[in-house]
């Protein structure tokens, strides 16, 4: 992957920073996106003393005149973006009654709009190019489905969807575009809503017997993302540790 770029969104923590880590390692130039500042320069920090390349990237995913703006500014300095990984997203445990229009348009607004203006951004450049990679991030809970989360989990379905329907438009120009569909995750989204003895408890029904590192995830990222996953395209790959077993 030496010198392909690879924009990184929801970088400032969490999978995305470790993501962005793993993309660096293996050669990338990598753009950091988030809305945090701080996170993000830690980020591009770790990427530096690892003896990798970063740019920042500060700006709501939801604002596409500042995708749009970030996609111009890259292409100027390297002429494109080869590498989409759609992370960023934001998690809230609420039944249905609570889930009022302006936080269902919130939901939908990081994950949805966000991952499809981000990728319409980089598609030209890749095009151009004829190679590209756009890997999308939904949730092991779009594939089964889970309480208190209907809001979260329309937003991951679509993803899907948004996933499946760009494989097939993109396949002629050397694009590939899979989603991942991770399980449970230790991240400050998961414990800020369950608290470390909640996901404890939760680690028990997994198969695996735990929840997965983030950098077990930035794994199969890095994977996708290669020339290793050349014929890998409209796949959702579900690093979850056995929890959910689908498609068999
Ligand atoms: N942790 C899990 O168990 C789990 C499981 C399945 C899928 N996911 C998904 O993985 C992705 C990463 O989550 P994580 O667990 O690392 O959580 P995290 O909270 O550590 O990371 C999410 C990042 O997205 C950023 N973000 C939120 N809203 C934004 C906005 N409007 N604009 C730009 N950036 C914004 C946050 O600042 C944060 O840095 C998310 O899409 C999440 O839904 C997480």
């Amino acid at each position: 992957m030496t010198r392909k770029v690879a924009l990184v969104t929801g970088a400032a923590s969490g999978m995305g920073r470790t993501h962005a880590v793993r993309l660096a390692s293996d050669g990338a130039i990598v753009i950091v996106q988030d809305i945090d500042a701080a996170g993000l320069d830690e980020t591009a920090r770790i990427v530096a003393a690892a003896g990798g390349d970063a740019r920042t990237q500060v700006f709501d995913i939801t604002d596409v005149a500042a995708i749009d703006m970030m996609a111009c500014d890259v292409n100027r300095e390297f002429g494109g973006i080869d590498i989409v990984v759609n992370n960023a997203g934001i998690g809230v445990d609420r039944v249905i009654e609570d889930i009022d229009p302006a936080a269902f348009d919130r939901m939908i607004g990081v994950h949805v709009k966000g991952s499809f203006f981000c990728g319409r951004a980089a598609v030209p450049s890749m095009k151009k190019r004829r190679w590209g990679r756009i890997i999308n991030v939904s949730s092991r809970w779009a594939q089964a489905g889970h309480v208190m989360a209907s809001d979260y989990i329309a937003a991951k379905g679509a993803i899907l969807g948004l996933t499946k329907a760009w494989a097939k438009e993109l396949a002629p120009f050397g694009i590939t575009v899979n989603a991942i569909a991770p399980g449970g995750v230790w991240s400050r989204m998961v414990i800020e809503n369950l608290g470390e003895e909640g996901v404890r408890r939760e680690e028990r029904e997994v198969p695996l017997g735990r929840w997965a590192q983030p950098e077990e995830i930035s794994s199969t990222v890095s994977f996708l993302a290669s020339e290793r996953a050349s014929f890998i395209t409209g796949q959702v790959v579900s690093p979850n540790g056995g929890k959910t077993i689908v498609g068999i």
